[in-house]
């Protein structure tokens, strides 16, 4: 057989915005932390034995077998997004099926919204730490990105957004995440989301609010979306993955109907349509009415898996480490001393404990590290393991911090 020689991928020429990207650092540790044998806090990962898989299994077949459609190319399913107007209501939001936009999962969303909104070179305003999947959104248009920082209590700084806009930016959005923050675990405050729309209304500033872990409530009073404040500023990104699985690759949007064209046909760049099988087999699994009680399944396990890991922290990290306490969600943002190098961390970690997290820097936006912070995921893991996987951690903080 005739071997073709490696193409030369070094003479193409490709793009110009791509020379300035990065393999996702948090995919290549990812990758890295998957390795046999480690117990990893590493991932967003839900619990792969919380997923329904029985009864989406009985809806795929049902689908299958009765419904001519399910194989075929054809427009947003009708009945799904009539499940999507009830499923926003239980969220506190009101909005019609015009309004709710059928996507590939929230990151399809936030990439149209991006597309729709951002021009090359323009302005967004994010997090310094904030989910890595907005940073890739928005990487392509290389923007001028207006940092703001996070309270650890209280979420985003809404007067650091004032001072932007009071100074004259005029940015294309401003990005945010208010429930249950990925990677901070924080949830912004009712004061603050009520200022941010404010804000929003009177510089006409277009806000992506990302709530994909928003249904996942462990305690205390559930604070209305942005949506819910603000129906004509707020973009809300909404998702099947963390309350039924990530395989499913099914979101939404909940936007204004009149843009709803223009986001058809981004999307159809993209991928021409949301696959018919997953959507209808899901408005299927919707109909049986078993979503309220899985949700509340899940709610039960991740509260207790998010106390197991709350209470570790308590017996077995060193004082001068703090945490947030998130009230829902799956993530914990942990500050170690500041001579604490997390990503030197991760190594020794892995290699002396088998055990893995991500460190802060993976979140931040350029010249925004935080050297002495990680993430870890609580929903992954039993809280047997959660015990055993913090208290390993704890020996390879403690080593660190009495070598110095
Ligand atoms: C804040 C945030 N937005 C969006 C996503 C992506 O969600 P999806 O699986 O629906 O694309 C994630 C996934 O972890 C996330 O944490």
């Amino acid at each position: 057989m005739l071997k073709t020689p490696p193409f030369p991928t070094q003479d193409l020429c490709l793009a110009r915005w791509t020379s300035g990207m990065n393999r996702s650092v948090l995919r290549q540790m990812l990758a890295v932390v998957a390795r046999p044998g480690i117990l990893s806090f590493a991932g967003g990962l839900p619990a792969p034995e919380m997923f329904p898989a029985a009864d989406y299994g009985c809806a795929l077949n049902q689908v299958l077998t009765a419904d001519s459609g399910a194989l075929q190319y054809g427009p947003p399913f009708a009945p799904l997004k009539r499940h999507i107007v009830d499923l926003m209501t239980r969220r506190g939001v009101t909005c019609s099926e015009e309004q709710v936009f059928i996507t590939t999962g929230a990151q399809q969303g936030l990439a149209v919204l991006t597309r729709l909104l951002l021009d090359p070179g323009g302005e967004a305003i994010l997090e310094e730490i904030v989910y890595t999947g907005v940073q890739q959104a928005v990487s392509p248009y290389q923007p001028r990105i207006l940092p703001i920082d996070t309270n650890l209590y209280t979420g985003l700084n809404v007067d650091a957004v004032a001072n932007y806009l009071g100074q004259g930016h005029r940015p294309a959005f401003l990005y945010a995440i208010p429930e249950a923050h990925n990677p901070l675990g924080v949830s912004m405050s009712l004061a603050k989301r009520q200022q941010l729309v404010e804000l929003a209304a009177r510089y006409g500033l277009p806000l992506i609010e990302d709530d994909p872990y928003g249904f996942l409530r462990y305690e205390g009073k559930l604070l209305p979306p942005l949506r819910a404040l603000n129906a004509d500023w707020v973009f809300y990104l909404g998702s099947f993955s963390k309350i039924l699985a990530p395989a499913l690759r099914l979101g939404w949007l909940v936007a204004p109907a009149d843009l709803v064209p223009k986001l058809t046909v981004i999307k159809e760049m993209e991928d021409l349509e949301s696959s018919q099988l997953t959507q209808r087999a899901v408005a299927a699994y919707l109909d049986t009415g078993h979503l309220p009680g899985h949700i509340e399944r899940l709610c039960a396990e991740y509260g207790r898996r998010r106390d197991a890991m709350l209470s570790a922290l308590e017996r077995y990290f060193p004082v001068e480490a703090c945490w947030t306490h998130p009230s829902n969600g799956m993530f914990i943002w942990v500050e170690l001393p500041p001579h604490i190098n997390t990503a030197d961390l991760l190594e020794t970690a892995v290699t002396q404990e088998q055990v893995a997290f991500i460190p802060g820097h993976a979140f931040a936006l350029p010249g925004h590290a935080r050297h002495n912070c990680l993430r870890l995921n609580f929903s992954n893991c039993t809280p047997d393991r959660i015990e055993d996987g913090i208290r390993r951690l704890s020996n390879v903080i403690q080593l660190t911090i009495d070598n110095c």
